[in-house]
């Protein structure tokens, strides 16, 4: 029996959008791939500089369209299309613009794939996903968002440099809004199983409320200086968002704080807003309530009402 040739279409060919498809290709995450912008111009050249690189990548086709049927038979759509934040711009300031391109994009993507997860990038992204999930009419657990994946490798990669250990020895998680509202769950951080509160390991910098306040400084702002210097983020956001792509077409059942519907943790609903889960092929398969201090507590539930109170005023 043939075997599935997995599939995955990127909305969008701006640096996001591009970024993504050289991560995913370079990690031979699908076998087919589809790059779909309204610039056919954009996404000609951009598919084409990706496939004169084909030969150093996992065996894949690229193509690129501005005809939203080539999404056809996708596994996974990833929508990273809109505008994107200016220097100094909020994520939430985007929303209105972005909705409104989701209004005219889901019911055509609805139409020519109907059995593909949507994994949402665009920003504000907690809002979007919920926006789109409610357009999609899909159940909720196939409608999910990058959310925190990236916050919390920043949050990783900061407190790895601070401590002088390997990032991939770091286990903590930001969760909440992919913005400003966000909260680093630095109760449940470890390394090497030590918690991160109370760290203290000889020839070892300590990590103090200081330093765990300047580090999420960094980390909450980071999009801020990053667009400042060069006008966008797309490195860490691209491969991210392929390694979230990675969990689900290989099944992993990895736990990821992706941006999906709140079902009532900790009295937490009609939002949506990451928190770490379990990913897999049918998409964000649970949600791992994390036993958070009271002051992650309310974090967390003044970060669902960021995102609900604009949901609400866009009519959602
Ligand atoms: C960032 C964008 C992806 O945080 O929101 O870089």
């Amino acid at each position: 029996m043939r075997e599935h040739v997995n599939k995955i279409s990127i909305i969008g060919a701006g640096a996001v959008g591009a970024t993504i498809a050289y991560a995913a290709m370079i990690r031979g995450v699908a076998q087919q791939y589809v790059l779909y912008d309204i610039n056919r111009a954009k996404v000609d050249a951009e598919v084409l500089d990706l496939n004169h690189g084909l030969q150093f990548m996992p065996m894949a086709t690229l193509h690129g369209s501005d005809d939203i049927s080539a999404c056809e038979g996708s596994d996974v759509v990833v929508i990273t299309a809109g505008a994107k934040q200016q220097p100094g711009q909020t994520r939430m300031e985007l929303a209105g613009a972005n909705v409104a391109m989701c209004r005219s994009l889901v019911p055509s993507l609805m139409k020519v794939a109907p059995d593909a997860l949507l994994l949402v990038v665009t920003n504000p992204v907690d809002v979007i996903t919920y926006v789109v999930q409610q357009l999609s009419g899909l159940p909720s657990r196939r409608v999910f968002g990058s959310g925190t994946v990236l916050d919390s490798s920043r949050l990783r990669f900061l407190v790895a440099r601070h401590l002088n250990v390997a990032v991939q020895n770091v286990h903590a998680f930001v969760a909440g809004e992919h913005g400003d509202s966000e909260i680093p769950l630095w109760s449940a951080a470890t390394v090497g199983g030590l918690p991160l509160l109370g760290w203290s390991v000889p020839g070892r910098a300590s990590l103090t409320e200081e330093d765990r306040a300047r580090i999420f400084d960094d980390v909450r702002n980071a999009a801020y200086h990053i667009i400042r210097g060069k006008g966008a983020t797309n490195y860490a956001i691209g491969m991210a968002t392929a390694r979230i792509l990675e969990a689900v077409l290989n099944d992993e059942q990895r736990v990821l704080p992706v941006s999906s519907r709140m079902e009532g943790y900790l009295g937490i609903q009609d939002v949506c807003m990451s928190v770490p889960s379990i990913v897999n092929r049918g998409g964000v398969e649970a949600v791992l309530e994390q036993p958070v201090n009271e002051a992650e507590r309310e974090g967390l539930r003044r970060s669902a009402d960021t995102i609900r109170q604009t949901i609400r005023t866009l009519g959602f």
